[in-house]
């Protein structure tokens, strides 16, 4: 078998279960659209109905171990040897406006470290799984990022900033900055998790966002390593260990992107 540790096989089983009611949810969306009401309320059940079945398909196999999730927040914060990083849905926009673009994000974390992690697209089918040592796959085919060398010739994709965000205005001059480098416009599509895997299996070349909580990337910073990319954190806040600012490429232009967003070598 390709991947092999017992967690990898736990995660793909909790995915492949909570990808079933999803996807029958994600079909009920276009209804509620047209309703007056609208999907907001049934969205944020479907969200906490598949984080309750990874939940228990995770403690099934291992009730002592941590997790980290978006809804229900810490569970057995004792254990920070053994943790699982669970996002449910990852382009909750997405999902909400009938945009088959999300994902079910989990990552294994050991001594700080993440040893391995999944990101499963259900209404492509395209499951991303990395393990420490053991590469990166979509589905049953490894995966590697791009060769481009150049950042005038790379394709991206980042974020943007959130509405909430302090620093909008700097994140969109920041934006102009890498545009004015690249060939094509950067795109945006709704799904930190996703986004990460499209750079790890070549599609895009890198990937850049501020403001990210652990459970959007805990999975792809393994998906991505594994698949030969780079990924850094930048402009660190200690005093919040869960939010990350992340850059991810094909580690070519890792070095080109990384002085444009960190405002260096800029005329
Ligand atoms: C969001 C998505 C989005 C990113 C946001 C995240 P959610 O996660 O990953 O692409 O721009 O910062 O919060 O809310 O859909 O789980
Ligand atoms: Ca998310
Ligand atoms: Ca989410």
């Amino acid at each position: 078998m390709r991947l092999n540790s017992p967690q990898i096989n736990i995660i793909t089983r909790a995915c492949n279960k909570a990808s079933r009611s999803l996807i029958r949810d994600f079909g009920e969306i276009e209804n509620l659209q047209v309703s007056s009401k609208g999907p907001g309320d049934f969205v944020t059940s479907a969200d906490k109905r598949t984080e309750k079945t990874i939940i228990e398909e995770l403690q099934r196999a291992h009730p002592e171990y941590g997790i980290v999730t978006e809804e229900s927040g810490v569970i057995n914060k004792s254990n920070k040897k053994n943790r699982w990083i669970i996002d449910p849905i990852d382009g909750t926009m997405n999902f909400l406006n009938g945009i088959p673009h999300f994902a079910i994000s989990i990552g294994y974390e050991e001594e700080n470290e993440i040893k391995c992690g999944v990101i499963f697209d259900p209404i492509k089918n395209e499951m991303f799984c990395a393990e420490k040592g053991n590469g990166a796959y979509l589905n049953n085919s490894r995966i590697r990022v791009s060769n481009k060398k150049k950042l005038k010739d790379a394709l991206l994709v980042s974020g943007g900033p959130k509405h909430e965000s302090k620093k909008k205005d700097e994140i969109f001059s920041e934006f102009v900055d890498v545009s004015k480098n690249v060939y094509s416009p950067i795109r945006k599509f709704g799904s930190a998790a996703l986004d990460i895997a499209y750079v790890a299996c070549g599609r895009f070349d890198g990937y850049w966002q501020r403001e990210l909580n652990y459970w959007d990337i805990a999975a792809g910073i393994i998906i991505i390593k594994e698949a030969g990319g780079f990924v850094d954190f930048f402009e660190i806040d200690s005093e919040a260990p869960l939010k990350k600012n992340i850059l991810a490429s094909n580690s070519n232009i890792h070095d080109e992107l990384s002085d444009l967003i960190l405002k260096k070598n800029i005329e």
